[in-house]
């Protein structure tokens, strides 16, 4: 397959490219899907402030070290970080943190392909469902019109325990997604955010919308604004900083490589900025054009993975014009995750093109056939598997599926210690000088970001992990 030998020589045709192509790789299921989950279950309003924190005191800084990483590195996750090594006149060893994001990536796009099958299922039934609607002359139906509440959410069961629906859901979002990037940076990566993200954010206003006007605005805002101290502890902490990193991209590759391809003029501490503003807007209008439908239909908050799967077509069935809107719901969710496994497989896919001196053609599918077999083992896992652990030997993992496992590896553990090395390098190691160059910032603002990046994060990451996850770890939780 033809292509260059490495990803050098590819990059975004403008800023406003990079900045569609980094703020899709940041929104995604962990905005739409994870964050209303686990807000759910962990008591809304002092879960979301924990979040927001994270986000601006670790997530921020984070994002702009990254990206700036793979600025001067010019080349992917691993390269790049050893080049800043090499100017920095330090051990390339460093280079290890950049190689563990990759391996985040890899190890995140397995499940989240597996549940971006799922939004593909739904796509398909609502799809089919408006269809239905539109002959029978009622093109304002609610959705799933025919069926009864109680029978709705068994569309999901039927969905886990059907192999071949599951994995062919799978199957095609992974060859959609390796298709892209196969296809490169400018032709593909940067066209399907052109073209995803504005229809993206058409669809979230016209749907919050519709939210607050039908379902139960008020109680959906005070569930998420107003903290209970009481539900929070060293694990709830945690989910929140895991959340966090996953959910801004960070420490997964993903944003050294986009940064990678980003010109020298571009000034990268607004765009930084622009990145975590939108990726933590839309996890709360996520949070808000979700929870007013879940309580207006008196469903459970702490429902799980499931919420937004199960509940959200019953709420559809409930409501007007439930059909037309659960299926621009689904598209609303589809387009977000595929922004974002295309940004994962990206990630893993420059390296391996440097790595091995392949074509990117070649590379995509391979990396992307291998992550597509592991991620079989993820959705058995919701099926005849259901019953391995894989890291059952951890005290932390004993009652984890394959799935569970390989979510909870990455956000509980990896992601933190990613991202705690990536801040100590970048605040001690690297060369001052450099880093101000990249950043661009002046002053006071480079001041205070430096006391993010090298103090208040790699701090506030270390606590946080032992606190919450050590005791777990070896069982002492
Ligand atoms: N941030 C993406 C989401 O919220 C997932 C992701 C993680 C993408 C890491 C790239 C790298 O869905």
């Amino acid at each position: 397959m033809a292509g260059p030998a490495a990803p050098t020589g590819e990059g975004w045709s403008s800023r406003t490219a990079f900045i569609l192509a980094a703020v899709g790789a940041a929104v995604g299921l962990g905005n739409i899907w994870r964050f209303p989950t686990l807000a759910g279950e962990n008591g809304g309003g002092a879960f979301v402030l924990v979040y927001i924190s994270c986000i601006i005191l670790i997530g921020l800084p984070m994002v702009l070290s990254e990206v700036l990483i793979g600025r001067h590195g010019r080349s992917d996750a691993f390269h790049s970080v050893v080049k800043v090594a090499e100017d920095s006149n330090v051990s390339k060893n460093w280079g290890i943190f950049g190689g563990i994001g990759i391996l985040n990536a890899f190890l995140i796009l397995t499940f989240y392909s597996v549940v971006a099958g799922w939004v593909m299922y739904y796509v398909g039934v609502m799809s089919v469902d408006l269809v239905g609607a539109i002959f029978s002359g009622d093109p304002f139906a609610g959705a799933l019109a025919s069926e009864n509440p109680e029978t709705i959410p068994s569309r999901m069961t039927d969905l886990f325990g059907n192999i071949p629906l599951l994995l062919g859901m799978h199957t095609l979002f992974m060859v959609v997604s390796i298709w892209i990037v196969a296809r490169g940076v400018t032709d593909g990566i940067e066209k399907a955010a052109t073209y995803l993200m504005p229809t993206f954010f058409v669809l979230l206003v016209l749907i919050t919308l519709y939210g607050a006007f039908t379902g139960e605005f008020a109680k959906a805002l005070s569930f998420l604004f107003t903290p209970d101290f009481s539900k929070l502890s060293p694990a709830v902490v945690n989910d929140a900083l895991g959340q966090a990193l996953f959910s801004m991209s960070v420490a997964s590759a993903a944003l050294i490589t986009y940064g990678g391809y980003v010109s020298r003029e571009t000034n990268l501490a607004p765009t930084a900025g622009m990145i975590a503003f939108a990726d933590t807007g839309v996890a709360l209008l996520a949070g808000l054009m979700i929870f007013p439908i879940v309580f207006a239909v008196g469903l459970d908050v702490a429902a799980g993975p499931t919420l937004v799967f199960q509940s959200l077509p019953i709420a559809f069935h409930n409501m007007p014009a439930g059909s037309l809107v659960g299926l621009l719901f689904f598209v609303l969710i589809f387009f977000a995750a595929l922004t974002s496994s295309i940004s994962l497989l990206e990630g893993v896919v420059a390296w391996a093109m440097r790595r091995f001196e392949w074509g990117r053609g070649f590379t995509a599918w391979l990396v992307g056939g291998v992550i597509f077999l592991i991620g079989i083992a993820c959705a058995l896992s919701l099926n005849v598997w259901s019953d391995i652990r894989p890291l059952g030997f951890i005290p932390l993992f004993e009652d984890k599926n394959i799935f569970d496992a390989i979510d909870d590896l990455v956000s509980k553990i990896l992601l933190p210690v990613t991202a705690f090395l990536t801040a100590v390098f970048i605040g001690w190691r690297a060369d001052k000088k450099l880093v101000k160059e990249e950043t661009g910032l002046e002053g006071a603002m480079f001041g205070l970001w430096r006391f993010l990046i090298a103090w208040l994060a790699p701090l506030a990451v270390a606590m946080i992990f032992v606190f919450a996850v050590f005791p777990n770890l070896i069982g002492q939780g």
